[in-house]
Order: structure tokens, then sequence, then C-alpha cells
């Protein structure tokens, strides 16, 4: 009763009441319906019957993730299954076994087909055609503590028993309203496109807060460093030496170290930005406690290239779009790369004197997009700076490596040089980056780069659109 009382005082009852109706509502969204949930478990045990028969009998077949922990959301369920080899199996031998049975498991006349898909190792996506499912078939170790563990996938049956073991069904819906609460804000999922928070922890969040509203409440408030250890149920004070050595072994300001395992931060893949965006949600949550505000800004996507157009005259810049085919890669890898990517051209078009306002990446199936929204000037010419001719040789070196100058003049007791820009206008530094063979992204194919200035196709237009709305909206 104390506690409780103590709760209330932080969040106005006022305010509590209409986010418990809020949630509510919600959760009737987001909660698989009964029939759902019986027809996935129908399918998970389907499945693992016909890879039992598949499989050598040392091989453990667990179901894991989300499913298997009552912590899914509506329509997405995703099916996790493991298949746990004993150790004596190498990574190579266990990947390929693994690969070999969920392929053949696949039943056409179910309407069933599978895609390879990659993360450290390549897994098997079955995609339940009559049910709009995919399952997940995984290979890993069976082991029975994380210093154990040879794959980074190894953890996950650990998990599973801490979730099940300390999370109760009404904490479960809590978890699947946290997600949807992330889904809703762009930051659900430990992806390198998201950088935000993964299922688990979601699921660690709600054991330490114990409810959504608890939890947000906390986080409108949130003051950094913040060190949890669900292991013990505890929220490290941040001047404590313990958090400190936290923070430095991790380093990182936001750890969650994983129950099963000591030496993982469950929130590493969260980075400032998808935290600042939790941040701000949960307080906008709390002001306004309604369904919009829980859903946040929404925005249509059709007309998008015209709405471009708009917004382009409105801020008097242009925009450049560079426009590649991806290759079958992970998903993971493209985002770093055009990344990576993007960073360098940045970086080239200020070597170049040319600033970009803003700057924006996405992909969409096999189509991945860069873009910069920039003014246009042509700078035809540019000062080099020299040294002082106090100093001889170098002096004398400035002068003979620049013979093409227009003109070597002083600064003061400095020799400067008007030279030639070799890249005259925006347009000419991005086609030379795509020229250059060396350090073009390997999973963006080259031959098919294409820039747009201004006008480009709907379709892409409407991925630079999308992009444009989630960096630009909080
Ligand atoms: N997992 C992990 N490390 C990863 C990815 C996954 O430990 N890099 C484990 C987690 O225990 C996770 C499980 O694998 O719960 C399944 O992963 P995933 O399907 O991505 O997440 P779910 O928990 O199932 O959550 P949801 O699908 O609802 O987002
Ligand atoms: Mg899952």
């Amino acid at each position: 009763m104390a506690e409780k009382k103590r709760r209330d005082s932080e969040v106005s009852r006022i305010t509590r009441k209409k986010l418990e109706f809020v949630l509510k509502t919600v959760l009737k969204d987001v909660k698989p319906t009964e029939e759902e949930m019986e027809s996935t478990t129908h399918y998970v045990n389907d499945l693992v019957q016909r890879l039992k028969k598949a499989i050598p009998k040392n091989v453990e077949i667990v179901s894991v993730g989300s499913v298997a922990r009552g912590t899914q959301i509506r329509g997405t369920s995703d099916i996790d299954i493991f298949l746990l080899f004993p150790k004596h199996f190498t990574k190579e031998q266990a990947a390929e076994k693994g690969m070999e049975v969920a392929k053949s498991i696949v039943a056409k006349r179910k309407n069933e087909r599978f895609e390879i898909k990659y993360a450290q190792h390549p897994y098997v996506r079955l995609i339940l055609g009559d049910m709009g499912l995919t399952a997940d078939i995984v290979p890993a170790f069976k082991i029975n503590n994380a210093l154990e563990r040879i794959t980074a996938v190894d953890r996950t049956p650990l998990h599973n028993k801490f979730v099940n073991e300390h999370i109760d069904k009404e904490q479960k819906d809590n978890v699947r309203l946290l997600k949807a609460f992330l889904n809703a804000h762009g930051i659900h999922g430990a992806d390198v496109e998201t950088e935000g928070f993964s299922g688990y922890l979601c699921e660690l969040l709600i054991y330490q807060y114990e409810s959504f509203i608890d939890l947000i409440t906390k986080i409108a408030d949130l003051q950094l460093p913040l060190v949890i250890l669900p292991s013990k149920k505890v929220i490290l004070n941040p001047k404590s030496a313990e958090a400190k050595v936290l923070v430095k072994k991790f380093d990182k300001d936001f750890v969650v170290v994983d129950p099963t395992d000591d030496n993982r931060n469950v929130a590493a893949a969260v980075s400032k930005e998808s935290l600042a965006r939790f941040v701000v949600a949960s307080r906008l949550l709390l002001r306004s406690p309604t369904l919009d505000f829980f859903y946040g800004p929404k925005y249509s996507d059709v007309y998008t290239e015209r709405k471009l157009m708009r917004l382009r005259k409105e801020l008097g810049l242009d925009i450049y779009l560079l426009h590649f085919k991806v290759k079958n890669v992970a998903e993971d890898i493209i985002w770093q790369q055009l990344r990576r990517f993007k960073a360098r051209l940045n970086h080239e078009l200020l070597e170049n004197g040319f600033d970009t306002a803003v700057s924006f990446e996405n992909v969409s199936k096999d189509n991945g997009i860069i873009a910069f929204f920039m003014k246009t000037y042509m700078i035809s010419h540019y000062v080099a700076k020299g040294p002082s001719i106090y100093m001889r040789e170098a002096s004398s070196r400035f002068t003979d490596a620049h013979t093409k100058s227009l003109g070597i003049m002083f600064d003061g007791d400095r020799l400067v040089s008007l030279e030639e820009s070799t890249h005259k206008t925006p347009k000419d530094v991005i086609l030379h980056a795509m020229k250059s063979r060396d350090g073009f992204p390997s999973s963006l194919r080259r031959e098919d780069a294409r820039l747009f200035v201004n006008d480009m196709p709907e379709q892409i237009a409407k991925l630079l659109y999308a992009a444009f709305v989630k960096k630009t909206s909080i």
C-alpha cells in the first residue's frame, strides 16, 4: 500500500487514470487475439515435430523469442525456433546441418517457402504463406551458462528462462505496450537501422520498473548514467563506484547488465539519439496522455514528391539524391555501409567548400538512398594557404608544387596560391566520389548508382520523405 501511494504521487492520479485508459485501448490493438495465439502455438508445435524427425537425436529443439515468452505484438508474431547443438559440433557443422534440416521441412503444399538470412551466421527464415507468419530457424549451441557460449545467440534459451521465471502475465502485457510505444516512435529493435531497444531489453526494463507507466515516469526524468542490474533488480546510484566501473567496462552511459551474462550490456545497441527520443516521447505522453501522443506524429506518404518540392522551396535548398540498387546481404551491413558512405560524402563536400544542411539515408527492399539538402553554388576558385617565406625550404616547395596556380600571392609574410577548383559544384563532388573505385561500399551497386537533383521518381521520393519525417519528428 505504501509502495502504491508513493508511485501515485510521482505521476498525478489524473494522469495515471487517463493513461490507464489509453493503454487499455492500445493493448486491445497490440495483444494478439486468442485465435492468433492458438494458431501460432499450433504452428510452433507442428514445426518442432517436423524438425525433430529430420535432425540428429542429440540436437535439442526449443521455441524461444517473444512468441515463446508471450511478449509478442499482434500480427507480427515471428516464431523463433532454435536448434541447440551439442558442443562437439563445430560452428560450421552446426550452421550447415541447421540450414539443411530447416530447408528440408519446407512444405510446398502448405504454401511455405524459405529465405536465407544473414546475421553473424546464416540461418533460415520460413515464410508460412497461408498463415502470414514467419519462423526463424536458428542453429545455436546448448549451454548451461553464458561462459560456455560459442555464438552470440547461444544465450537466448537462458533469456527465455529468466523472462518466464521473473515476469508475470500482466507485466508481459506491459512489455507489449512498451514495444508498441517504441515501435510508434521508431526505436524498437536493436538492428543497425534502428539503433533502439531489443525485445529482450523491453522485457528487462518492465521487470525492473514493474510497469509501463512506472517506467516512462522514471524515464521522463532520466539522468545519465543509468546502470541497471536486473539480476539483483537494482538501479545503481550513478555516483557509486560500481556504476562507474560498469560505465567504463561497457563504454556506455546506459547499461543494462544481462542477468544471464555479466559481460553483456543488453542496451549496447541503443544510440544516444534513440534514448533521447524515448525520454522526450515519455515526457510528451505524460503531459498529454492521449492515443495521439502514444502513437506519435503520423504522416501520409502520398504525393511525396510534391511535398518534398514544396519543402525544398521553403527552405531554399536543393536535394541531391543518390539512388543505389543494394545487394542481397544482411540489412545491418547495408545500413552500416550507407551511413559510412554518407559520412564520407559529407566530408568530401565540406572539404570542397560545400556545407550540407541536413542529410538522410534509407533502404527498402533492394533500393538504397543517400540524400543531401543543401544550397547550390559554384566555387570556381579557392585560396591554398602556404608557409611563411621565412621558412625558406618550405616556401620553395610550395611554389614548386603549385605550378598550375593562377597566381601566387603574399598574405602578410605567408605565401598563398589562387587555384582553380577541381570540383566546382556539389554535383561534381558527388559524381567524382561515385566514380572512385576504391572505398565504394561493396553492398551498394556502383554500376547502376544514379544521382537525382531535385526531380526524382515518386517511389524514391517516398523513401526520402520517410527518412525526412523520421529524422525531423519528435
Ligand atoms: N537475441 C539475442 N541477441 C541478438 C538477437 C536476439 O540474444 N542480437 C535473442 C533474444 O533472447 C531474443 C531472441 O533472441 O529475445 C529472439 O530475437 P528477436 O526475434 O529479435 O526478438 P524477440 O525477443 O522475439 O522480440 P520481437 O520479435 O517481439 O521484437
Ligand atoms: Mg522474435
